[in-house]
């Protein structure tokens, strides 16, 4: 099959392999090194990459490989997973006398394989991320790329199709890392680039259509990228059969419900059904100022209107599309390496009960963000849609600290808009992970005309990431900020200061709540 199998030794890079892989358009999968060899054969990988991880090939209850595994497909092992091939074909590893830690000049001593393109002798870049290290190749294999600390840099053996690099191609700090990785999988594994999101499509629209067959099928839209999506891949495939629930929960960004509204139902032309309730939600919130408590109050009336709204779409619904992704499902090595494995899931839609009678279907399991989104351009979303920044389900409720009424949430969604349209006419918007205003509890002493008020604080937010996990502020030129300022102090009423946060994540996350 064309396709590669990743198995995971605990890196921190891992999805960094999946993701050049799936760039260099060829599908790809990261599973546990708990894998049987029976399992690898019958999924069929037409090559098998292994992880980099935190271990010693030498320490107890670290994971492993068979040396069988090297014969079902090409292999590349990087950083760990070298060391494991070394380890299997019994080679010695050295123990870190040294740990190599950053920039390293690699000079390629073969110009062909994994380094096809490159000349002898040449140097170039690469990311060295290591404690223990190869010092000779095991029998049978031979050096082709070496650098001032690692006389063994990369790897080959000498008829068969195995690799192994000490550093890490798949990181941006080795510029040439991907044409390694395309060697691998073009030459090398003899795989070809046909994972394009057009392909993802077709085959999605073919195996939703022949699962759904005539039934009904529900999707909880909340506006975001995932979820929206989600719905346009399945409207593409059952048509009038979807029928889409969007609940206005009161806590939602100014006019984002008429956005939703308009590109589902009058660009997209589906089913949609608008629940208003605002009053609900906001009812519900009264008097309650702890995040948490506020996230579980939400979530739990969030799964009443919803289960309500689901209830009076008919009686033929057997689906519920949710827009679960990859990272979500992947599983992930404990960082010691043991042998605990969870499986993190993770549902748009808030937590649905169990005992709920729909059918799922989870059409982005296979895909990271990005994928998302060229999937979402491919079925013809706006860019407005598809490019949007995440927002937190909870929406505005946690970013109004402490109590939240109707009127902070006005006071927020007014702030809010003037920040994100002023982020837009800069020309930012694109460059940043995530942006949104928070309205604080306290007010201060400012003056306006010959009048000394005493208002609202709102701090603005701005981080750059690539999946949230970690997160650093983002650095405005100081007449974008001083724009923002002025025009949320002129414009919105109650407000008489702005801040901006400048907390990197960790340790500060990127809510406030
Ligand atoms: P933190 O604040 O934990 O946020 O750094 C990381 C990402 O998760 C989003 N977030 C949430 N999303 N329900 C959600 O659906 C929540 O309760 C929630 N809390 C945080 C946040 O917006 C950011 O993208």
């Amino acid at each position: 099959m064309n396709r590669i199998l990743i198995i995971d030794y605990g890196s921190q890079y891992t999805q960094l392999i999946a993701r050049r892989v799936r760039e260099a358009r060829v599908y790809c999968e990261i599973h546990p090194p708990t894998r049987t060899l029976e399992w690898i054969r019958e999924w069929a990988p037409a090559g098998i990459i292994l992880s980099g991880g935190p271990n010693s090939v030498y320490g107890t209850d670290v994971p492993t490989a068979d040396a069988a595994l090297l014969e079902i497909a090409p292999v590349l092992g990087i950083c760990y997973g070298m060391q494991l091939i070394a380890h299997l074909e019994g080679g010695a590893v050295e123990r870190a006398g040294r740990r190599e830690y950053g920039r390293a000049e690699l000079v390629v001593d073969e110009g062909e394989g994994l380094f096809a393109g490159f000349d002898v002798g040449e140097h170039t870049p690469v990311w060295m991320s290591h404690g223990d290290h190869v010092d000779t190749p095991p029998d049978g294999y031979r050096v082709v790329a070496h650098s001032a600390n690692s006389p063994v840099a990369a790897f080959r053996h000498d008829t068969k199709p195995i690799y192994g690099v000490q550093f890490h191609p798949e990181v941006a700090h080795s510029p040439r890392g991907t044409e390694m990785i395309a060697n691998f999988l073009f030459s090398v594994c003899k795989a070809q680039p046909t994972w394009t999101p057009g392909a993802f499509v077709d085959d999605h629209v073919r195996s939703i259509r022949e699962r759904v067959g005539d039934r009904g099928v529900i999707c909880g839209l909340s506006g975001g990228v995932d979820s929206s999506v989600a719905a346009a891949l399945v409207h593409r495939a059952v048509g009038e059969q979807l029928t889409c629930i969007f609940v206005d929960t009161g806590l939602l960004r100014l006019h984002e419900r008429d956005q939703v509204e308009r590109t589902f139902r009058q660009h997209l032309g589906i089913k949609l059904v608008v629940i208003d309730a605002a009053d609900r939600f906001l009812d519900a919130l009264e008097g309650i100022s702890d995040p948490e408590q506020k996230r579980r109050v939400i979530g739990h009336t969030f799964i009443d209107v919803f289960e309500d709204a689901a209830a009076s779409v008919g009686e033929n619904v057997d689906f519920l599309v949710q827009g679960t992704l990859y990272p979500d499902v992947i599983e992930s090595v404990s960082p010691s390496g043991g042998p605990s494995v969870t499986i993190k899931t993770h549902h748009n839609v808030g937590g649905l009960k169990p005992d709920m009678k729909f059918e799922l279907i989870e059409p982005l399991r296979e895909l990271f963000k990005d994928e998302v989104r060229n999937v979402g351009r491919e079925l013809g979303l706006p860019e407005e849609m598809v490019g949007r920044h995440p927002f937190p389900g909870p929406g505005l409720a946690i970013r109004i600290l402490g109590d939240v009424s109707r009127e902070s949430v006005q006071v927020l969604q007014r702030a809010d808009a003037i920040y994100l349209e002023e982020i837009r006419e800069a020309g930012l918007y694109d460059d940043i992970w995530q942006a949104f205003a928070v309205l604080l509890p306290v007010r201060s002493v400012g003056v306006m005309g010959d009048e000394r008020t005493y208002d609202n604080v709102v701090a603005l937010r701005a981080v750059t990431s690539t999946d949230g996990m970690t997160a650093d502020w983002f650095a405005y030129p100081p007449d974008v900020l001083g724009r923002m300022s002025n025009r949320i102090i002129n414009e919105v009423d109650g407000v008489n200061r702005v801040v901006y946060d400048v907390s990197s994540k960790p340790p500060a996350t990127i809510e406030w709540e």
